[in-house]
């Protein structure tokens, strides 16, 4: 498991480098996080000296760069060439398809049946998957919604919207092939419905076109300018907050609160919480918090 959290332990003391392909000292490092910070909002604890050693050292390898120092001075001269290799380096993807299950069970027996009544004269259903890395969450957001309108589907104008930072998740998640082992969270009906095993591979599945269909990729920094109309019915921003200090949480719910529909749902994750973050939302338990104002 890939992990980078937010600690705030006091300084270490500076690594020892002998066992080290390339120098890395506090000087490294600390550049190094500067630039997450300024590119994804990203804070790293000052323990995680080795975790961003270890996962940059690939790319430096990779490069054929002598050192730490020239690749930081090529971060520096073409930030908009290595940005995004930087970025996919360090960003954490655990993700698992219905991860956190009891969300989509609230999904699937209480909000969207409510959002199906409510709105069956406009029909159009957004649910946004924010930090959808890999591919599991919004696929099982749109399993779920799939289910939750049944042979309705064709007549609704309902979609998934999946972001990330992240350009190589993004393109796993495009492409929707797993292996079977991937989707153990998934019922035989599930997998059977909107999988096909990929023909000449040993175990890999694919995911059907009419799921894919209802899902729209896009890269998207949380922290950055978004592009987006708002009329979010559903926001699932999950196991990414951790990575963001606390006034970056308060200015991404604010924002988000701006995206969504009065009533709409918010669904966090295990570890997050809105208190003294946001006061817009109606914490419902188990971390899923309704909009302020009307709605299911
Ligand atoms: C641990 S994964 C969570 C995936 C999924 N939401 C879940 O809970 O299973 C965190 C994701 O957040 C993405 N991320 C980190 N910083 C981001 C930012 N500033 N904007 C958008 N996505 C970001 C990472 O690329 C990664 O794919």
């Amino acid at each position: 498991m890939r992990g980078l959290d937010t600690s705030t332990e006091s300084r270490p003391a500076p690594p020892l480098n002998d066992a080290r392909e390339f120098g890395f000292g506090v000087r490294h490092f600390d550049a190094i996080r500067e630039r997450l910070r300024e590119f994804t909002g990203i804070s790293i604890g000052d323990i995680k000296q080795d975790l961003v050693y270890g996962r940059l050292t690939r790319r430096v390898r990779s490069l054929g760069l002598p050192d730490f120092d020239a690749y930081l001075a090529l971060l520096e001269q073409q930030p908009e060439n290595e940005k995004a290799e930087f970025i996919n380096a360090l960003t954490t993807n655990l993700t698992a398809f219905f991860r956190e299950r009891h969300h989509f069970e609230d999904l699937r027996e209480r909000v969207l049946p409510a959002l199906i009544e409510q709105k069956r004269h406009a029909r159009r259903l957004r649910i946004w998957s924010a930090a959808c890395s890999t591919g599991e969450e919004p696929y099982s957001l749109a399993m779920t919604l799939s289910e939750a309108l049944g042979n309705r589907l064709p007549q609704w104008d309902a979609l998934v919207l999946a972001t990330d930072i992240d350009t190589g998740v993004l393109t796993t998640a495009a492409r929707g092939v797993y292996p079977r082992e991937r989707l153990q969270g998934l019922s035989d009906s599930e997998r059977k419905r909107h999988f096909d095993p990929v023909t000449g591979s040993t175990g890999e599945m694919v995911v059907k076109d009419s799921l894919r269909s209802l899902i729209r990729f896009r890269q998207l920094n949380l922290n950055g300018p978004w592009p987006m109309r708002g009329g979010f019915d559903v926001v699932f921003c999950r196991n990414v907050v951790i990575y963001f200090d606390k006034p970056t949480q308060k200015t991404l719910f604010a924002r988000i609160a701006r995206q969504m529909e009065p009533g709409g749902h918010l669904y966090i994750g295990h570890s997050e919480s809105l208190f003294r973050v946001s006061e817009r939302f109606e914490h419902l338990g188990r971390t899923i918090h309704r909009l302020n104002g009307a709605g299911p």
